[in-house]
């Protein structure tokens, strides 16, 4: 069979004649540019160019392409994509960037047909491609940038990667330098520098280089942004995250948090090194040596760059009393216009992800997981699956079977024709409506409930109260789906040194895993992390049910003889679980005659999430009450006088995990809707009500006033539009302001969301916004869609796009986000949008139509588009 691939012809094995043209591009051609993400047709991550179509290569049988011109990303050309990749870049589009080859595709496609799109036609043609991490606000702008381009004439440049630097591992005399893990100067000048951050579309990468930039005076173009531990560091300890328990973790927005103090330091001293450098080699005092986006020089008119200096620089003894800059001298900090560093190979698709990663001799695994949670397998009849041409190998592990064979489709077939019985004695099998009940019943009971916080009393508060609420708040189980589908690689080297490959948040403790299971010492395995298509908190541990994890069991029952790539498909992801728990809130509160509230009462139920976490769990867990469970009540940024907070934790057989926001997903749908409830219960504006609660709290107060100040709070709207707000000090103080229409058939949409923001010290302000946008769109497809369902017996029936809508282009709400200045150090703010669009979403709808939602998603009462 003959294909065109990217005007080249190739000569391609009849027996791939069926086979999808995705994977006959990614595993038999090698092109790995096309992404997967669904399989079904849901996603559309995987489009190429078919005869100029923008066309599902997962839905295309190779031989129907047999005679058309196939375009993948890796060569796609022209004035088109030029514009189009150029608006991309400038617009700062990419997160993740998993998506955006398809993405960008999709675009070209678009404009080659139309080469004026408005808006509508924008959404409606780009409503296929999915991206979680919620750039669909930037690719509609982008889109229109590229248009207004083409008609004016321009060609802008191609857009070019940095390629990936060939590193050898760090040296025991580089770690033992504060500098070298940290930054490192080559010899054509790129300054290297090491993210202890895992780039899994948060921008800690570009984050980190705008320090670096600011506090080495180093160009920024020159700067190029690796994961740490990627095979460069025997152990994480010099990238310990001293708010992951010391250990290296990305996770809970800490990035900056966490990192900003030591990185400015850092970069500090090595300006400090280059100026004793060029101080030395000139014969000049230091304090005359001056540095300015990467030359040094002195005003006798000597001038070296970095490069230059570097070999003596790394030499030199770093001076007492090095300090970062005082804000007053930034020049990159905080300022507008960065571009992120990231984004030219996302775009090219030259960036490469776990999934990316092929290994000579390497083998495709995917595991069959059990269908309800705890299911163990009985028996295996692998007989049909073995005779399915490239399957080599089926292998029971601890969680379920893999089917091994030379490519990804060839291991699907093998578990198509694969028979598993399962033994279900210690599955979970309640539904999740059962499962909802008994929230319900041990909240209700207070049944084993652990007061987690008492101020005052609240029998006296509720014995002062005029006006009560007393409301159930109801959330499900939600994935996390990243577009990249969960995988890992790993191979044991001949010198016995285990490698693994996995975009973790977590790459001592996938050390940890590799080091238990393979029997050998923890130095002798080596992670290596690229960069994540997406996590939202998935990637956090590389425990049980874990595709790193597997592909280790996998390689050991094969005695290590080949390298292995985990792989799942969106189904055998939905399946693995790590769920974010599922949670039922009662809350009880009371405002006297003034409409002053006196009692605040709140208890939960739900399944821990912090004794999953490695590290931290015994940390977070104390005393029975769990902090991921209750986080966001106990620390809630009002002052309530009489305040209670009771948490019941659940005994069930799913697997639960961080999704992005944690406990606050679920915490402050309860506590801010039910604010609103007694607002109007005590009729009092929900804005007021809040203000007076906020008297202790002035950074989310003014978060708040300036939210409702720029959405005109109380403003009259045009008919059949609403209002509705929630505000929260989760990570950083913020406010969000939702309105709503509601068309004739009854059905809402988000007409635009106004967010406030105070997050102390904004490192780059366009970050910042592109997280919070990216966060509202996650946090608002999960409120009006999101669920997982457990149906009769415990089976999994959430197993890929169909079953769980998530935010698509043609639903977005105009975004506006006003950060605050400030001069407090840096706070979180990838999580930061997610918890209050919820109940902000939830009491908007309440104002428009007087039906109040106490139960997600959404769309089980009203239709949401
Ligand atoms: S539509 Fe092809 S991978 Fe999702
Ligand atoms: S950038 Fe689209 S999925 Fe991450």
């Amino acid at each position: 069979m003959k294909l065109t691939v990217n005007e080249a012809d190739v000569e391609v094995d009849d027996r791939h004649a069926k086979t999808p043209l995705h994977w006959v591009l990614r595993d038999v051609l090698g092109m790995h540019g096309t992404k997967f993400g669904c399989g079904v047709g849901y996603c559309a991550a995987c489009t190429v160019l078919l005869d100029g179509k923008n066309t599902k290569s997962c839905q295309t049988a190779a031989e129907r392409a047999v005679g058309k011109s196939i375009v993948t990303v890796e060569g796609a050309s022209g004035s088109v994509v030029d514009a189009v990749r150029d608006a991309w870049y400038r617009g700062n589009v990419v997160q993740c960037g998993y998506c955006q080859p398809g993405q960008t595709l999709a675009a070209i496609s678009l404009l080659e047909s139309n080469p004026a799109p408005d808006a509508a036609q924008i959404a409606l043609w780009m409503n296929g491609n999915l991206c979680r991490c919620g750039t669909y606000p930037r690719i509609k702008e982008a889109i229109r940038v590229a248009a207004e381009t083409l008609a004016s004439g321009v060609h802008p440049q191609p857009l070019t990667a940095r390629p990936e630097p060939d590193l050898a591992p760090l040296s025991s005399e580089d770690l033992a330098d504060p500098v070298r893990p940290y930054i490192q100067i080559k010899p054509d000048g790129t300054v290297l520098v090491f993210s202890s951050q895992l780039e899994m579309g948060q921008g800690a990468h570009t984050g980190l280089a705008t320090i670096v930039a600011e506090e080495l005076d180093a160009d920024f173009d020159a700067i190029q942004v690796i994961n740490a531990a990627n095979g460069a560091t025997p152990n994480g300890d010099v990238y310990g995250n001293l708010v992951g328990g010391g250990f290296q973790i990305t996770g809970g927005s800490n990035g900056t948090r966490a990192f900003w103090a030591r990185y400015r330091q850092v970069a500090a001293q090595a300006r400090a090194r280059l100026v004793g450098a060029a101080s030395e080699t000139w014969g000049v005092p230091p304090a005359e040596v001056e540095i300015d986006s990467g030359v040094v020089s002195h005003s006798s008119g000597k001038r070296a760059n970095f490069a230059e200096l570097a070999h003596i620089a790394e030499k030199m003894p770093i001076p007492d009393g090095v300090q970062p800059k005082d804000r007053s001298a930034y020049r990159v900090l905080g300022r507008e216009g960065r571009l992120r560093v990231d984004t030219p190979g996302k775009i090219l698709g030259t960036t490469q992800f776990t999934i990316d990663v092929s290994l000579p001799g390497m083998l495709t695994a995917i595991v069959l997981h059990p269908p309800r949670f705890g299911g163990k397998v009985a028996s295996i009849d692998d007989r049909a699956a073995l005779a399915e041409p490239g399957v080599r190998a089926v292998i029971p592990i601890d969680e379920g079977v893999a089917v091994v064979a030379e490519t990804f489709p060839d291991a699907q077939r093998g578990l198509q024709a694969l028979q598993v019985e399962w033994d279900d004695a210690r599955a979970e099998r309640r539904s999740s409506e059962e499962l909802l009940r008994e929230h319900h019943r041990l909240v209700e009971s207070g049944e084993r409930a652990v007061v987690a916080r008492a101020d005052g009393n609240i029998d006296d508060g509720f014995a002062r109260a005029t006006h009560t609420i007393d409301a159930f708040y109801e959330l499900p189980y939600l994935a996390h789906a990243p577009m990249e589908p969960n995988n890992a690689v790993c191979r044991m080297r001949e010198d016995s040194v285990l490698e693994v490959w996995a975009g973790t948040e977590s790459p001592v403790y996938t050390q940890m895993v590799g080091s238990r299971i393979a029997g050998v010492d923890q130095q002798s395995v080596v992670v290596h992390v690229p960069d994540a298509g997406g996590s939202f908190g998935l990637h956090y541990s590389s425990g049980a049910n874990d595709p790193a994890s597997e592909a280790l069991q996998i390689a050991r029952a094969l005695d290590w003889r080949y390298p292995i790539k985990v792989q799942c498909s969106r189904e055998e992801e939905f399946k693995s679980g790590r769920y974010r728990a599922m949670a039922v809130h009662r809350v009880r509160a009371g405002a006297d005659t003034n409409g002053m509230l006196t009692a605040y009462h709140q208890q939960m139920a739900a399944q821990p999430t912090s004794p999953n976490l490695p590290f931290v769990g015994d940390f977070l867990f104390k005393d029975g009450v769990d902090f991921m469970t209750v986080t966001g009540v106990v620390d809630n940024p009002y002052t309530f006088e009489n305040f209670k907070v009771e948490a019941t934790n659940v005994d069930a057989g799913v697997p639960i995990m961080v999704w992005r926001s944690v406990g606050n997903s679920h915490t402050e749908f309860a506590r801010e809707s039910a604010l609103d409830e007694l607002a109007i219960a005590a009729g009092r504006d929900p804005v007021d009500l809040r203000r007076e609660l906020l008297v202790n709290n002035p950074r989310t107060l003014h978060a708040l006033e300036l939210a409702a100040d720029r959405a005109g709070w109380g403003s009259p709207l045009p008919a059949g539009h609403a209002r509705g707000i929630a505000c929260t000090n989760y990570l950083s103080s913020s406010a969000q302001v939702v309105e709503i229409s509601q068309d004739q058939r009854q059905r809402i949409h988000v007409e635009r969301v106004v967010f406030a923001l105070d997050c102390g010290i904004i490192v780059d302000p366009d970050l910042v916004r592109a997280q919070v946008e990216g966060g509202l769109l996650w946090g608002l497809g999960a409120a009006a869609w999101g669920e997982i369902v457990l149906g009769a017996g415990g089976d999994i029936l959430t197993q890929n796009f169909d079953r769980y809508p998530v935010m698509r282009m043609q639903s977005i709400p105009k975004i506006e986000v006003h950060l605050i200045e400030s001069t407090e150090s840096p706070s979180g703010v990838g999580e930061v949008s997610v918890p209050t669009i919820a109940p902000a979403l939830a009491n908007a709808i309440f104002a428009l139509t007087g039906s109040r939602i106490r139960r997600l998603p959404m769309s089980r009462t009203i239709q949401i588009y």
